[in-house]
């Protein structure tokens, strides 16, 4: 079985999901801001403030590099990842890409006040709105397939995941 690649927006239950889903296949569990953080040796709100959004991206590229080369593994991607074609290349090149979506009460409510998210800092309604609005397409038309996970728990989420990964299997 191909690795699974967890995108989508901030607060849609990648981190969660991907380590249920992990738990459940056996696999290990990757997530590239982690993978960055680690590299940089500082936390992702730092990296941005010192360094900038694109030093942070030229991480997170080698990040995913890194990642995409564990087999089998679940990663969790940062949802900036699917932006760079580079890394959707990387990416599909090993792994099914998962979407989870979430509506934008349920991402406000699961990153609280974004003070983790710099790119929420400030006004997290606002961004998160424009940011969801401006990233959608993009994450749907490189998903191989999408579960909406605003009103499902996390161990529903996996399941749902699980059977739609089974059926991609039967079919290709
Ligand atoms: C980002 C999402 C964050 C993190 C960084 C930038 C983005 O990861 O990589 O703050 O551009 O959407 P999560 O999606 O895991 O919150």
């Amino acid at each position: 079985m191909r690795s699974l690649a967890l995108i989508g927006f901030m607060g849609s239950g990648k981190t969660s999901v991907g380590r249920e889903l992990a738990r459940r296949l056996g696999w290990p569990f990757v997530d590239t801001d982690e993978l960055v953080e680690r590299r940089a040796g500082r936390p992702i709100p730092e990296i941005f403030a010192r360094d900038g959004e694109a030093a942070f991206r030229a991480l997170e590229r080698e990040a995913v590099r890194e990642a995409a080369r564990l087999r089998p593994a679940v990663i969790a991607c940062g949802g900036g990842v699917p932006l760079d074609p580079a890394n959707v290349q990387e990416l599909r090149r090993t792994c099914r890409l998962v979407l989870l979506e979430a509506d934008l009460p349920t991402v406000l409510a699961r990153v609280g006040g974004g003070e983790n998210r710099p790119l929420l800092r400030g006004d997290p309604e606002g961004r998160a709105q424009r940011l969801l609005v401006e990233r959608t397409p993009r994450y749907r038309e490189v998903a191989d397939l999408a579960v909406d996970t605003s009103r499902l728990e996390v161990t529903a989420a996996a399941h749902r995941i699980l059977e739609e990964v089974a059926r991609l299997e039967r079919r290709t």
